[in-house]
C-alpha cells in the first residue's frame, strides 16, 4: 500500500511555498544573507515546531520566511519543493505564496514572483511537473493592504492564475475581503480561500457566496453544518484538506480522529495536501502514507482522492484528461503487476 501511495501520480492544490522552507535551507539562506536566527542548530528549530494552534505556527512561519531576500532565494525555495514533488510523483502543483510577508520587509514583489516563476518553469522543463501559482492575501492585514498587493502584482499577471486568503482565520472572516476578491475576479483571476480550518462553517458559506471561490482550502469544520455539507456535495466544491497540518495545529487530536474519509464518503470532492510540509512532518507522500497507517484508507479511496485533485486543478480540460489518464494507466498497470 505504501509503495502504491508513493508511486501514484498526484496533484497538490494546497501548499504554501514559505511553508516548504526546511531548517537546513533556512540556515543556509540566513548565512548567505547575514541574518541572525534565534536558534543555533537545525535540531533546535525542529524542536520549536510544537504548536498549540494556528497562530503559534504562523508566528514561527513568518519569522522563518525572513531569511528569504533575493530572487535566487525564492528560486532555491521553490526548486527544493519541486525536487520533493519529483521523488513523490507529484506531477502537478498549485502552490501559494504570501507576497505581503515579503513586501512588508521592503522586498519587491517582482523579486518574489520572478524567483518562484523561474523555478516553476525549470520544474516544467527539467522535471516534467506542471504548475499554476496562487497569490494569497494575509487576512490578518487590512483589505486596503490586499488591494495594494493586487495592484503591485498586476504587472506579473501572467505568472499567477488565482488569488487566495490565508493566515489567522478566527476574527478575520472572508467578508472582510469581498471587494478585493471582486476586483481580482474582474481582472480575470480565479479565487480560493482558507475557510473552516479553525474558523466556523459560516466562513465557508461566506467564501462561497461573497468571494465566489472555486475551491475551499481546508473546510473540515463544514462537518458541523449539515446544510453546508449538502451544498458542498451538490455543487462538488473541492476541499483541499491537509491531514498532517490539521493534527499539528490541533484541529484534530490525532490522525485517527480526522474526518477526511467521512467527508469523502459523504460525496464531497476531497483532496489531500501538505499545507506547510517543512513544518508539519511531511510532503504529499507522507500525508497519504500516514493516512493509510492511522485511518482505514482503501486503495480505491486513495485513487479517488488523487482523481479529485486532478479534476479540481486550474488547468485546461485537455491537461486534466492527460493527467487523469496517467492516474488510470498507473492503477491499471499496478493491478496487472499483481501487486
Ligand atoms: N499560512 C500557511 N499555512 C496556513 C494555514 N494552515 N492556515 C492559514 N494560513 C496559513
Ligand atoms: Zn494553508
Amino acid at each position: 500500500m505504501e509503495h502504491f501511495l508513493s508511486s501514484m501520480p498526484k496533484a497538490e492544490l494546497h501548499m504554501h511555498l514559505e511553508g516548504s522552507l526546511e531548517p537546513e535551507l533556512m540556515f543556509e539562506l540566513a548565512q548567505r544573507n547575514g541574518i541572525e536566527l534565534p536558534w543555533d542548530t537545525v535540531d533546535q528549530v525542529r524542536a520549536a515546531y510544537n504548536f498549540g494552534n494556528l497562530q503559534d505556527f504562523l508566528d514561527l512561519y513568518y519569522q522563518g520566511a525572513g531569511v528569504l531576500q533575493t530572487e535566487q532565494d525564492f528560486y532555491d525555495l521553490t526548486w527544493a519543493y519541486l525536487k520533493q514533488c519529483e521523488t513523490q510523483n507529484v506531477i502537478h502543483t498549485e502552490p501559494f505564496f504570501d507576497p505581503q510577508t515579503h513586501t512588508a520587509r521592503g522586498i519587491d514583489i517582482g523579486t518574489v514572483i520572478s524567483g518562484i516563476d523561474r523555478a516553476l518553469l525549470h520544474g516544467r522543463e527539467q522535471l516534467g511537473i506542471s504548475s499554476r501559482l496562487i497569490l494569497s492575501f494575509l487576512r490578518h492585514l487590512s483589505e486596503e493592504d490586499a488591494f495594494r498587493t493586487l495592484e503591485q502584482a498586476l504587472p506579473y499577471r501572467d505568472k499567477f492564475v488565482a488569488v487566495g486568503l490565508d493566515s489567522s482565520e478566527a476574527g478575520n472572516p472572508p467578508a472582510k475581503f469581498q471587494r478585493v476578491f471582486e476586483k481580482a475576479r474582474h481582472e480575470g483571476f480565479l479565487t480560493v480561500a482558507h475557510a473552516g480550518e479553525e474558523g466556523p462553517p459560516e466562513y465557508v458559506w461566506q467564501a462561497l457566496d461573497l468571494l465566489k471561490v472555486s475551491r475551499i482550502d481546508h473546510g473540515v469544520r463544514a462537518s458541523e453544518d449539515p446544510a453546508l455539507i449538502e451544498r458542498l456535495a451538490r455543487e462538488q466544491i473541492p476541499l483541499t484538506v491537509c491531514p498532517l497540518s490539521n493534527v499539528r495545529l490541533r484541529v484534530f487530536r490525532s490522525l485517527d480522529q480526522h474526518n477526511i474519509l467521512q467527508l469523502l464518503e459523504q460525496g464531497l470532492k476531497v483532496t489531500v495536501n501538505s499545507d506547510d510540509p517543512a513544518y508539519f512532518g511531511g510532503y504529499m507522500g507522507e500525508n497519504f502514507i500516514e493516512m493509510s497507517r492511522q485511518l482505514p484508507l482503501t486503495r480505491d479511496q486513495a485513487v479517488q482522492l488523487s482523481h479529485n485533485a486532478f479534476e479540481a486543478a486550474f488547468v485546461s480540460d485537455d491537461e486534466k484528461a492527460a493527467m487523469l489518464r496517467r492516474l488510470d494507466d498507473f492503477v491499471t498497470g499496478y493491478g496487472n503487476a499483481g501487486a
